[in-house]
């Protein structure tokens, strides 16, 4: 599959998760079989951009290409800026947010919001589209299916975005007032792609293999985008495109190579943030990791003590060489995706921090 110049590995992609899919992360889903990797939102509020925060955002440092950032806000012109402002740092394609459901983004109602105003959302993406062509950077776009159940307004909006310039379509098949609540659905999202010739990428549940062929199927789309199924657990990547390719399943990753693949996160992760932010902001990721796994909730309680990165990194070993002991692989039960409750905290907590 294409996005503009760029062809992907393949059809499956990670989904910008705020506060998740920081650069190791999405070096470390690229590795393990994702297609692509959307960076988590960057707002378009220029007094922010020096923040340690979005600087550690727009900092590409050895990731692959294409480098694709997003950006997030509300008034046009400032949306064009901070396009040019990550292209100049990087970014190779630029993807505006219209999928985030919290209620406001730098101060004002932004994300998904957006789809109640066609007019200021088309604008944006018009002054977005403006910027970006001439540096050759295709833009692409996440939205939900619309605002609320009665205004389920995906489809005149991928129109009015496709013929704006949008290169690319993902749609996560909730409403804005659904949050995280209830099930995707995908009717939606077969409206949207049988609407538009640009790409449309299906997203919202996808958690296993055989939904992801089922979402594929029903929809239509060009590709499936993994978030929260992928939260401790990377290699769902290669899971699904294995099976989307030959229609039979991997087995569980080896306890060696999991263990060998989450200290070197780790080690990823604490050279981007440093020791104190590193240790702090790691304990979320082991938590996702060791969740289901036996004695991980034990584990995580007594992780969560330890204050500096060696100490940690050196628990993380022991406690995979103590499973590794009695176990070759992952036992299939860590499979399970996390909640939604989990979800909401981290999401909140993250956007309140915008
Ligand atoms: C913690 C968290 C942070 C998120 N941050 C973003 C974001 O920055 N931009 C965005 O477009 N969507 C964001 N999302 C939405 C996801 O990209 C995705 O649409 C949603 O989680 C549904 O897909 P899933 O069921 O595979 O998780 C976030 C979701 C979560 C759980």
């Amino acid at each position: 599959m294409d996005i503009g110049q760029f062809t992907l590995a393949n059809n499956v992609f990670a989904a910008p998760m705020a506060g998740v899919t920081d650069r190791p992360f999405r070096r470390l889903c690229r590795t393990l079989g994702a297609g692509y990797a959307v960076s988590e939102m960057v707002t378009s509020r220029p007094d922010l951009w020096a923040s340690l925060k979005t600087s550690r955002r727009a900092n590409h440092e050895g990731e692959s290409a294409p480098i694709a950032v997003q950006i997030a806000g509300t008034e046009a012109s400032m949306m064009a800026e901070a396009a040019l402002y990550n292209i100049e740092r990087g970014a190779q394609i630029i993807d505006i947010n219209m999928g985030c459901p919290a209620k406001k983004v730098c101060n004002k109602w932004a994300g998904s919001a957006l789809m109640q105003d066609e007019a200021l959302a088309l604008s944006i993406v018009q002054a977005v589209v403006a910027a970006c062509e001439p540096h050759g950077v295709p833009v692409t776009l996440k939205m939900r299916t619309g605002w609320c159940q009665a205004r389920r307004n995906a489809v005149s909006l991928a129109r009015a975005f496709e013929s704006a310039g949008v290169r690319m379509l993902a749609v996560h098949g909730r409403t804005r007032e659904q949050g995280y609540g209830g099930d995707a659905e995908y009717d939606t999202i077969a409206a949207v792609k049988a609407a538009v010739g640009v790409p449309v990428v299906a997203n919202g549940d996808i958690t296993t293999p055989e939904k992801a062929r089922e979402v594929l199927r029903a929809t239509r789309a060009d590709a499936v985008m993994i978030g929260r199924a992928a939260q401790g657990r990377p290699w769902i990547f290669r899971e699904i495109a294995h099976f989307l390719a030959t229609g039979t399943h991997l087995a569980p990753p080896l306890v060696a190579e999991v263990r060998r693949l989450l200290l070197d996160h780790l080690q990823d992760h604490y050279s981007l943030y440093g020791e104190g932010a590193g240790v702090r902001s790691a304990r979320k990721h082991i938590g996702w990791y060791v969740k289901s796994l036996p004695g991980g909730e034990a584990f995580r309680a007594r992780m969560n003590l330890i204050e500096d990165c060696a100490a940690q990194w050196a628990a993380v070993g022991d406690f995979f060489d103590a499973l590794g002991a009695g176990t070759d692989r992952i036992p299939v039960a860590a499979a399970t995706p996390p909640g939604t409750a989990q979800v909401h905290t981290t999401f909140d907590r993250e956007v309140a921090s915008q």
